[in-house]
């Protein structure tokens, strides 16, 4: 059966952008960009293409095409960047006052899995598997991945998943679970990826609310040197939710018996044609959704859908890489968050360049990994955490400086702040100096990239630890936390980050909680999207990103809720009630400390205590959350209203004093406060002793 022809759609025409033939910019020697050299200024009379070469040089024009015809813009990025089924007629029907409705390209029809597969060279190299064992690659070619993504996909088919079903992924950063991802979009079913970290009830819960009848999960699963046992984790989770109709087992590590409602996915798959043809899934269609935490309540499934969140991911992922075809891009994230599903997979896909899937940990075998790895693979471009970055300069200058790193061109950083120390060990002992660092700003919740270095300033003006300015058609304003108004443009200033205007990669809703998505995202003030972070703002209109606003705690790039910890700490029957804050972490980014008083006839010693509750968390949550420190303390300093002061258990623990808390006139009862101070301070002392 051969794959459906594909139908090319028209550019958009208008006075000033006409139906593009050839960009001068497509010579692909042209890989740097100036606002003001001749290519520039000849490149001027030809038509707006929206590709890197064009948009680089061009950038000034390109910014002010996206403010004033946002929808042409789009548009036209749309359509350069996907291949559809049936064009789209209709561009932005969103509304974020009204209902909150997000919709973009809503009659077009598209397939992603073919997007990212069927168009592309069969020979190319598609993935290269970094496995977790060190030394060990494996590359896949765009013809391998299109048949094993046929072949999962009529496996799903024939295990009964249909259009609309739910189906969790749980398992480590490899082929088959880009595959069986790429399978899901293919037939139209919607993929959850779990992290492969998270615990059983971690996974059950979000097995429950997303409702998948199938699990796709492996044996057991190597990281950092350790066994992960997948499938008991699997099982247990499976024991506690209703919905599980059958579990497909990739034997990772040999063959191990399996029964009930396990599927074994090599013997299935194998059996499978490896032709499909790719029916037409509408752009709204759901591609997948993802829990992430939010600061109140059980984290929430975002959902994506397909035609706006590819041609953003694509397009971004070309104007902040700034690749060459044969590249070699490598994303280290796992699979399990935002950032391994729109750069390392769609984004890297789509756009047909061979990206690196990394099992593994910055440290094992030793804090060389990385760095050989780039040497190994030829990695043009990388894109890490802060957090790895901060603990592999603590390990020494030594380890990058022993492999050969000239392959590097792009490095990038993304999930948490970057600070001035990492950001310049980063640029000078692995990129030598010589390559752009691009700090990326964006969330689970924005689909893409929305600030970053490039494209929005030449290489020479970009300023350490900024993330810059947002990417054309990106409208970002500040809000002042206290007023609520919008701050002015052009100036210093520091405020709530919010975007204006709907962009096509964003989050359309919670999954069954669209109320919660309007009410957690929707400013009422404007109608513009609340970020949640923190930033501050240039004269130049350039952004740093200086933390979160809410309750939200970013540990090693991992988001986390407070009220989460909680609730899990509570699950100790010897607990009475919790509070959690977050401190400055110098690897971590930021670490949790506890506060927790007991039941009045608790008698178990504090130590063995400690011990039962980070094993609770570790049960509930995952081990990444287990706190620092966990304090226990007689009383929780409360507001009148019962509310627990958290900014006074933080200003506590990061000062060990009672002084210069602020305004405290609401507190219920300040005697509180003595009782948290003494008890943070003599655990300080006790700490010192040890
Ligand atoms: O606080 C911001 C921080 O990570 C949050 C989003 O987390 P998540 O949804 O897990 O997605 C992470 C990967 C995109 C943001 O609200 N964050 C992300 N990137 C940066 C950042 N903080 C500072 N600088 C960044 N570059």
């Amino acid at each position: 059966m051969k794959s459906r022809s594909f139908i090319r759609s028209s550019f958009i025409s208008s006075p000033n952008i006409k139906v593009p033939k050839n960009c001068c910019c497509s010579s692909i020697t042209c890989k740097r960009f100036s606002s003001s050299n001749q290519h520039s200024r000849n490149s001027r009379a030809n038509p707006l293409t929206l590709d890197r070469h064009s948009v680089y040089n061009r950038y000034e024009e390109v910014v002010k095409y996206a403010r004033d015809e946002p929808d042409k813009f789009w548009a036209q990025m749309a359509r350069e960047k996907v291949t559809w089924h049936k064009p789209f007629s209709v561009v932005n029907e969103s509304d974020f006052k009204k209902d909150g409705r997000v919709r973009w390209f809503g009659d077009g029809q598209l397939n992603v899995s073919e997007n990212c597969l069927d168009r592309h060279d069969r020979d190319s190299v598609a993935l290269i598997w970094e496995k977790d064992e060190p030394r060990q690659h494996q590359h896949v070619t765009y013809g391998e991945l299109l048949d094993l993504t046929c072949q999962v996909a009529h496996t799903l088919l024939q295990l009964g998943v249909s259009k609309g079903d739910r189906v969790v992924i749980y398992l480590p950063t490899c082929p088959i679970a880009i595959a069986t991802m790429l399978a899901c979009a293919r037939i139209g079913a919607i993929h959850c990826v779990v992290f492969a970290g998270f615990s059983a009830s971690a996974l059950a819960q979000r097995i429950n609310d997303a409702g998948a009848k199938l699990v796709v999960t492996a044996d057991r699963s190597p990281r950092g040197g350790k066994m992960i046992e997948l499938k008991k984790i699997v099982d247990e989770a499976v024991k506690m939710s209703g919905c599980v109709e059958k579990v497909l087992v990739w034997q990772r590590l040999g063959k191990k018996d399996l029964k009930g409602i396990d599927v074994d996915l090599e013997k299935e798959v194998g059996n499978q044609s490896k032709e499909m043809e790719a029916p037409s899934m509408n752009a709204e269609d759901p591609l997948f959704m993802l829990y992430t935490s939010g600061s109140t309540g059980k984290p929430k499934g975002l959902v994506h859908t397909s035609g706006g969140y590819l041609a953003y991911v694509a397009w971004t992922h070309e104007m902040v890489f700034n690749w060459t075809k044969g590249d070699v891009f490598a994303c280290v994230a796992d699979i399990g968050w935002i950032t391994g599903h729109s750069y390392l997979a769609y984004g890297a896909l789509a756009n047909g360049i061979t990206t690196v899937l990394f099992e593994s940990t910055p440290l094992y075998p030793d804090p060389g990994r990385y760095w050989e790895m780039v040497e190994r693979l030829g990695v043009n471009q990388l894109y890490a955490a802060p957090t790895a970055i901060r603990s592999l300069l603590k390990k020494g200058d030594s380890y990058p400086h022993q492999y050969d790193l000239s392959s590097l061109r792009t490095l990038g950083s993304v999930g948490e702040p970057i600070n001035t120390e990492a950001w310049l060990w980063y640029n000078e002992h692995v990129g030598h100096n010589r390559c752009t660092v691009v700090d990326t700003w964006w969330q689970t919740e924005t689909g893409g990239i929305m600030i970053s270095p490039r494209p929005s300033a030449p290489e020479a003006e970009i300023i350490p630890t900024m993330a810059m300015r947002p990417l054309p058609g990106v409208e970002v304003v500040l809000i002042d936390p206290l007023t609520k108004e919008e701050l002015p443009k052009g100036v210093a200033t520091d405020g709530d980050m919010c975007i204006t205007r709907p962009w096509p990669s964003m989050a359309r809703t919670i999954w069954k909680d669209h109320n919660r998505y309007v009410d957690t995202y929707l400013t009422k003030e404007h109608g513009y999207y609340l970020t949640g972070d923190e930033a501050h703002q240039t004269e130049e209109n350039y952004y740093r990103i200086t933390g979160r606003m809410d309750d939200v705690i970013n540990i090693s790039g991992h988001r986390l809720g407070t009220s989460e910890v909680e609730d899990a700490i509570d699950q100790h029957p010897q607990v009475s009630e919790s509070a959690v804050v977050s401190i400055p972490h110098s690897i971590k980014g930021e670490a949790i400390v506890a506060f927790v008083t007991l039941k009045d006839n608790c008698s178990i010693e504090e130590t063995q205590l400690e011990t039962e509750i980070n094993a609770v968390i570790k049960k509930e949550i995952a081990s990444f959350a287990q706190p620092e420190n966990i304090h226990f303390v007689s009383n929780l300093p409360r507001t009148r209203s019962g509310k627990i002061m958290r900014r006074i258990l933080k200003k506590v623990i990061t000062t060990g004093a009672s002084e210069d808390l602020g305004d405290i006139s609401t507190l219920a009862d300040p005697s509180a406060v003595q009782t948290v101070v003494d008890t943070v301070n003599k655990k300080k002392k006790n700490d010192l002793h040890k």
